[in-house]
């Protein structure tokens, strides 16, 4: 077996040369120094956005306690907030103005980090799809935010809007006939009132949830520290540098200078130079090529995970480890004396084999098989294949003098075949998290003076849970555990991104050292720590 040549999936072993996910790459590493993996903003898109919404939500509501929602009062209740109340409305109207902000720029952001690092294709195409949507949706929230502060730059949103809907023959009446009088009427500016308080709101909810509803356990919240991090930022700049209004909307007025609010209000200018129609067709044609994207071109996601209920007592181990949602538990089916089953879902299946990781028949320490079989396991690349490719790798390291090392690296992280030396080999998993904790154990026993496990870097896995499994099956928190009787000092898991060989290759050099240390130490030689080779 060739392991040097081909990845686990029989692809070319070398990935194409992609700029923008390196230099993506580059820029978290650069995060990583200045905030640690655990608090790197770029790793918390997502959930920072969520956190700045909850800010929008509740600054929201304390500004719609003193909002009149009227062409007449609108204006004059939102001055009355930002300065007879700077202290509070002032500040809670900024906070709601930065916050929306924010949020747009995490949301964009996140939406940059998932096509750089590949992340939106395959598998994922259903997050990805859902997102543009819903991106939308906070655009049109932010909109109406605008509207109702009917000053001069509302009135040139509202024209704008108006002129946008015209050009679409949906409805009865054209809006800009609201303008007409020289005023625009409650009753339409009631509407706008309603659709930024209560129903685009309620849309961005349902949209959220269907958004993430294929991903299991999903974190909405960020670290504390990041969350209290931004707020007091956040915080700073609305003392800093209020929110204020324009002058009060004037109908019979062209605006003139404006601050527009480039996050939201980004498509008013093109309206200058554009007909509506032109307008219409370029935002539509990159809604779709975004939408389009997942399958520009495909990318083929490996044979789903397949269970072998001869092998399967349901514990429900995979069940909970599943990133995707792709593994139910179910009532047994084939009259075993188990209570449980589980069923894969292969349309959801990522094939990262996580599952066969934490199942606890994945132990390739059972030797009273020929063909090693385990409740739930990967076609591609199934257990008894593992087992063999391992003492195949064990044996090709034979009795090298320096510490023999075996390397389980993942397949989005560095391709670890390319540390290949004498005393090192590497085997190349589609996640670290596929790893069963009793393979180390069974390289150990079998030859290997030490085991390095590499997957994507720390807090950030291209299978979102596969480091964070791993290490707590390491440290004994979550089943399957790593036996205690396994030397920790023979074990190093270090997470590499692709871009990160210099670094990993350092740290292998001093685990090597580490390990020559031990093998010098009196009692610590592979023959009193009773290993059995291979073959
Ligand atoms: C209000 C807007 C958005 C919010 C609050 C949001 C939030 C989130 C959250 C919390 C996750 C789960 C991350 C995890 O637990 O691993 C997620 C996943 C994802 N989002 Fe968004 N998102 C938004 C918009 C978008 C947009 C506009 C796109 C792209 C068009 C997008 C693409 C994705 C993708 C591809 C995933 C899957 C990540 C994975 O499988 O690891 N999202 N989003």
């Amino acid at each position: 077996m060739d392991n040097t040549r081909a990845n686990p999936r029989g692809h070319p072993r070398l990935k194409p040369y992609n700029p923008i996910k390196r230099g993506y790459l580059a820029l978290e590493a650069w995060f990583n120094v200045s905030f640690t993996p655990a608090w790197n903003p770029l790793y918390h898109l997502g959930t920072l956005a969520f956190f700045f919404l909850w800010v929008v939500l509740i600054s929201g509501l304390y500004l719609f306690i003193f909002f009149n929602i009227s062409t007449h009062g609108a204006y004059a209740s939102v001055e009355r907030i930002t300065h007879e109340q700077w202290y509070l409305g002032g500040v809670m109207r900024s906070l709601h103005r930065y916050a929306s902000d924010a949020a747009m720029l995490m949301i964009l952001l996140h939406m940059f980090r998932e096509f750089a690092l590949d992340r939106y294709r395959g598998f994922r195409w259903y997050s990805w799809l859902t997102g543009v949507p819903t991106l939308w949706m906070v655009v049109l929230l932010g909109i109406t935010g605008y509207w109702l502060v009917w000053d001069l730059l509302a009135q040139y949103v509202a024209i704008g809007s108006s002129r946008l809907m015209d050009a679409v023959p949906i409805f009865p009446e054209a809006m800009t006939r609201n303008f007409l009088a020289g005023h625009l009427s409650d009753r339409f500016f009631i509407l706008m009132g309603f659709l930024h308080l209560l129903g685009q709101p309620m849309i961005l909810v349902f949209m959220l949830w269907f958004h993430v509803r294929r991903l299991s356990q999903v974190e909405i919240n960020p670290p504390r520290g990041l969350a209290i991090g931004s707020f007091i930022a956040l915080l700073g700049l609305s003392l800093a540098m209020p929110a204020i209004s324009h002058a009060p909307a004037d109908l019979s007025r062209v605006p003139a200078v404006l601050n527009l609010d480039w996050f939201y209000l980004n498509i008013y200018p093109l309206l200058d130079y554009w007909t509506a129609g032109e307008t219409w067709l370029l935002t539509t044609g990159i809604t779709l090529f975004l939408m389009l994207m997942p399958w520009l071109p495909w990318r083929r996601t490996g044979p789903a995970a397949v269970v072998d209920l001869n092998h399967c007592n349901g514990c429900g181990q995979c069940f909970a480890d599943c990133p995707f949602d792709a593994i139910s538990l179910q009532k047994r089916t084939d009259g075993a004396r188990w209570e449980y089953e589980v069923a894969v879902t292969p349309e959801l299946c990522a094939a990262c084999g996580i599952c066969m990781g934490s199942c606890p028949s994945s132990n390739p320490l059972r030797r009273a098989e020929t063909v090693l079989k385990t409740g739930i396991d990967m076609p591609q690349l199934p257990i008894h294949e593992i087992r063999a490719r391992t003492q195949s790798l064990l044996a090709q390291l034979g009795s090298s003098p320096s510490p023999r090392i075996l390397i389980f690296g993942c397949e989005h992280g560095f391709d670890v075949t390319r540390l290949n030396s004498t005393d090192t080999l590497g085997m190349r998993l589609f996640c670290a998290g596929m790893l069963p904790p009793t393979l180390i154990e069974y390289a150990l026993k079998n030859g290997a003076d030490g085991v390095l496990v590499t997957g994507c870097r720390a807090s950030d896995c291209y299978f979102r849970f596969g480091n964070k499994w791993l290490a707590g099956r390491i440290a004994g928190m979550r089943k399957p555990v790593l036996r205690s009787r396994v030397d920790p000092q023979r074990l190093k898991i270090h997470g590499a991104a692709e871009t990160d060989g210099a670094r990993l290759k350092r740290e292998l050099a001093a685990f090597r050292q580490s390990l020559l240390g031990l093998q010098t130490e009196p009692g610590a030689s592979r023959a009193d720590r009773g290993v059995d080779h291979v073959g």
